[in-house]
């Protein structure tokens, strides 16, 4: 890790106050970034957290992604307070809450409300923080996919249907901010023992075969994330987009 290779920079981080985008948050706090620290709840315990532990700026903020009112106020409280937007990772997701079912037993209320999330919540904050990289001349948009939506997990189809149209509208958002040299690149975590997921019986049943499914075959923790999210949001990977990085351990092959 290199500790200046973010300074100066300014990284929203959504669902951030736990689980993987507080891990990633923090990695890109120690890499010099100032960190803002978006989420529903643990927003300013959390940035409290990662600003003493990476001895950095940040700001937690309460926001729901899915709340273009809250997300607008978001984009217009990190111009305040740091002045530029440089870095948007799109991590906040409607995820723990989801109970495993067969397709058919899933009801259009959940199958919305995940959407809404997972991709709208995507849609408002890019669309909240691209001008501002515009301006700044800086971009780098890091959207969470996941290797379910490139190898088809059952049970969880709203999900895994909302993390397809992550990766698409990745791929197409690269194309329009492109010529601004802003980048857009998805990062396709395998199954994650995040703090949610090990409080969850269920999922963690249900991510029992992954393990056995690796090329590298041991558990995939958050820290397993932190690298490739440090490149993506730095000068080093410019000329990288539309990309989705599988970071699982080789089980889906791309
Ligand atoms: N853990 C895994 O196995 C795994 C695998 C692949 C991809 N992912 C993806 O990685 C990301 C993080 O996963 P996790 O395991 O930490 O998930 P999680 O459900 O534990 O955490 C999600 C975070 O987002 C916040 N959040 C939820 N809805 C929100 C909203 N409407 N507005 C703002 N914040 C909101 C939650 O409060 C929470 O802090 C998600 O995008 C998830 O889909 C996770």
């Amino acid at each position: 890790m290199c500790p200046v290779k973010l300074r100066g920079r300014v990284a929203v981080v959504t669902g951030a106050g736990s689980g993987i985008g507080k891990v990633l948050a923090t990695r890109l706090a120690r890499d010099g970034a100032s960190v803002v620290v978006a989420d529903l709840k643990n927003y300013d315990v959390a940035a409290a957290e990662i600003a003493k532990s990476a001895n950095a700026r940040t700001l937690g903020l309460q926001v729901d992604v899915a709340s273009e009112d809250d997300v607008a106020r978001m984009a217009a409280e990190t111009m305040k307070t740091f002045g530029r937007v440089d870095i948007l990772v799109n991590n906040a997701a409607y995820f723990a809450p989801i109970e495993l079912r067969p397709f058919e037993r899933i009801d259009a209320a959940e199958w919305r409300k995940v959407m809404e999330v997972n991709t709208l919540g995507v849609f408002l904050c890019c669309r909240a923080c691209v001008p501002h990289m515009r301006s700044g001349g800086y971009g780098r948009i890091i959207n969470l996919a996941s290797g379910a939506a490139i190898k088809g997990v059952p049970l969880f189809l709203h999900y895994v249907a909302s993390k397809g149209a992550v990766i698409a509208m990745t791929r197409a958002l690269a194309r329009e901010v492109g010529k601004d040299g802003i980048t857009a690149n998805a990062l396709a975590p395998g199954f994650t023992l995040s703090e949610s997921m090990l409080k969850h019986a269920q999922q963690l049943k249900h991510g029992e075969g992954s393990k056995a499914s690796r090329a590298i075959a041991r558990d995939e923790h958050p820290e397993d994330l932190v690298g490739a999210v440090s490149f993506l949001a730095s000068e080093d990977a410019a000329f990288i987009t539309g990309q989705t990085l599988v970071v699982d351990g080789g089980s889906a092959m791309v």
